[in-house]
């Protein structure tokens, strides 16, 4: 997209916040920690940024937490990202975070959370930016450890607003975390999970109807299975989908090849993500610009994927009539 069009505002729905931190943070962090890093310089380092697959970038984006020890360090981060989506137009971003790889490395559970909440605290006045925040479980990790660390961020009253399945997707089906869903379902919170990644179609039948969520993360392997994607259709189930993600994860060969503007025709209702920014080539306003380099979409699609993305989030009624005002500013102002 041009740079007029960077602007354009949009909700940001399916991120990571430890996705978002940068090599150059990553080596900063470690020296404050004093921590040793197995690719101490940041030429080692950013040479590990190529992957096969979702586990190859998993491996790595574990191993890089390792720098993420105080509440400090966990806003800082979270800082680094807003700065870096308001430059990109984003209004509006719902943040994931994987509470478990934390507790994993003998960090508290309140550590992460209120560095990462004080940073959200001055988001709208700070970045012009709204915020929620969502407590990522890691599929590849058994149920009862999911149900234990969502116990303890209820009982610590963490500002969650809903509650999201990441990590290793294949070998480990939605089916597996019926009672953890059902348990943050009674608990009032906001359900999405990542299905249809690496994983078939019928990982994104079964988070739909065992774990009854309210969005998929991805779901791009949809496209396999015309049944679900005329479901899709006629119940207008947001698909959060990172292009620029799945073209380094190997998802899809090249961007060319994307089943996202298939999934644009058929009436499906999607929205573009970033996901790991800094581990997959960019933010969200680098997202648009190479689908528009790709496939010359104009202002229409990308209002299109705007009004998606605000629609489908877990925003107040108010704030998101007030950020669909703002696109049609937009929409206008593109002549
Ligand atoms: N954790 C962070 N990014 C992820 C992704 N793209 N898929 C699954 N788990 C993740
Ligand atoms: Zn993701």
């Amino acid at each position: 997209m041009t740079t007029r069009e960077l602007t354009l505002p949009t909700a940001e729905l399916h991120l990571h916040i430890e996705g978002t931190l940068e090599p150059e943070l990553i080596l900063e962090l470690a020296a404050r920690n004093g921590i040793a890093l197995p690719f101490p310089t940041l030429e080692l380092l950013s040479a590990q940024y190529e992957f096969k697959d979702l586990q190859s970038f998993l491996n790595l984006y574990y191993a890089n937490m390792a720098v993420l020890i105080t509440e400090a360090d966990f806003a800082d981060m979270t800082r680094a990202y807003l700065g870096r989506a308001q430059a990109a137009g984003v209004r509006h971003a719902e943040i994931m975070f994987d509470p478990q790889a934390h507790l994993a490395r003998g960090v508290e559970l309140t550590t992460a959370v209120d560095g990462i909440v004080a940073a959200l605290a001055s988001s709208e006045a700070e970045f012009g930016i709204s915020t929620g925040l969502i407590a990522a479980f890691l599929r590849d990790e058994s149920e009862d450890s999911a149900l234990e660390v969502l116990e303890a961020l209820l009982s610590m009253g963490a500002p969650i607003i809903g509650i999201g399945l990441d990590s290793a997707e294949v070998g480990n089906p939605p089916s597996k975390f019926v009672r953890l869903f059902e348990r943050a379902r009674a608990a009032g919170l906001r359900l999405v999970a990542h299905a249809g990644e690496e994983g078939p179609p019928s990982y994104v039948v079964e988070a739909l109807d065992l774990l009854g969520v309210e969005r998929i993360d991805h779901g791009i392997r949809s496209v396999e299975d015309p049944a679900l994607v005329r479901r899709l259709v006629a119940e207008q189930v947001p698909l959060t989908v990172c292009p620029l993600s799945n073209v380094r994860l190997r998802a899809v060969d090249t961007l060319a090849e994307h089943p996202l503007p298939r999934m644009i025709e058929a009436g499906m209702n999607v929205s573009v993500n970033s996901d790991d920014p800094a581990y997959f080539g960019g933010y969200l306003g680098t997202n648009f610009e190479a689908l528009e380099t790709e496939f010359a979409w104009g202002a229409s699609v990308a209002r299109t994927l705007a009004g998606n993305s605000i629609r489908s989030s877990f925003a107040s009624d108010s704030r998101k009539s007030e950020l669909l005002a703002e696109l049609d500013s937009w929409s206008a102002a593109q002549g």
